[in-house]
């Protein structure tokens, strides 16, 4: 059962490197403090940008985001299912803020950056002034972008089966000192994932498209979706469970115990994924060019 505030939060599963190899780790998700708000980000959680004691830097959602508490519980256990069946996401941990912190004022004298206690953090994949994070880019990037299919067409599938009622959000990095000019990108923002703070299944078969067609060409039928497909289909309940180990009650909206109920939810899902991604095939948009 999720606990309140746990120091550390561990799904006890089996994870997938980003290369997709199986590696006997467990799913840890560790606890950090927060020494540093650097600097506001764009996005409607309003999330900061902070710099923590493990010496990496994370890109805060705090629980009085205007979006929902739930946002955080939803990030968190996405971000362990999307490992679980080897999805290229960041590390992800839990930013312990202090008061002292929180009260400090933040830029914008009229409001200060968000709570203390138990708040989520998406790692960057780098140092600020060492890495180029970028958002979108051309689509003479984004053909070269090095994990296109597992970003793309894996987070396709991962968002039908989580029902992520946003649009599929990545960033694309590179080292800032590199010649090369090809990025990789991680699947971020899972918060709408089961449907934001409701917890539910609305279903669409437009839903979880990228807007750039290309990251779709290569597709020719279901076995475009592999590995990722049987992946989720062959999950254990057990690993559902464990997934939703540890996270903190306080990101539940007043409802920890209904993560469970959750976690079966998606067992269920998994038997539905192939008719889902057929129906987004026959969707009037026709997504899928390649797939006669
Ligand atoms: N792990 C990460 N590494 C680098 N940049 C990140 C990471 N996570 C988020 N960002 C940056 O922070 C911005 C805001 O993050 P995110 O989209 O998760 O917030 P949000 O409030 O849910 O946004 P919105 O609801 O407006 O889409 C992103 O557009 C991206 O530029
Ligand atoms: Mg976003």
């Amino acid at each position: 059962m999720p606990s309140q505030g746990a120091a550390h939060a561990s799904a006890k599963s089996r994870t997938l490197t980003e290369a997709g190899e199986p590696t006997a780790d467990l799913t840890v998700t560790p606890t950090v403090r927060a020494l540093e708000f650097v600097r506001r980000l764009r996005g409607s959680s309003q999330p900061v940008l902070a710099r923590c004691d493990d010496e990496h830097y994370y890109v805060v959602k705090f629980q009085n985001n205007p979006q929902h508490v739930r946002v955080l519980a939803n990030e968190l256990l996405a971000a362990r299912l999307a490992r679980l069946i080897g999805l290229p996401v960041p590390p992800v941990a839990i930013v312990n803020v202090s008061e002292q912190l929180a009260a400090l004022p933040f830029e914008d004298s009229y409001r200060q950056a968000g709570m203390a206690g138990l708040q989520f953090g998406s790692r960057l994949p780098g140092l600020p002034g060492d890495t180029l994070v970028v958002d979108f880019l051309p689509d003479r990037l984004l053909r070269r972008v090095r994990n296109l299919r597992e970003a793309f067409l894996g987070g396709f599938v991962f968002d039908k089966w989580t029902c992520n009622c946003d649009g599929r959000q990545v960033v694309f990095f590179r080292s800032a000192n590199s010649r090369q000019l090809s990025y990789s990108a991680w699947l971020i923002d899972q918060g709408f994932c089961f449907n934001d703070g409701a917890w539910s299944f609305p279903d669409a078969p437009q839903r979880s498209l990228y807007p750039r067609a290309l990251v779709y060409e290569s597709v020719s039928g279901l076995s475009s979706f592999e590995p990722f497909l049987s992946r989720i289909e062959n999950l254990e309940m057990g690993q559902l469970e464990a997934a939703i180990e540890g996270i903190p009650g306080q990101w539940c909206g007043g409802e920890p115990q209904r993560l469970l109920g959750l976690a079966r939810e998606l067992y269920d899902r998994r038997k539905g994924l192939r008719q889902a991604i057929i129906e987004a095939k026959n969707s009037c948009v026709r997504p899928f060019p390649g797939w006669k």
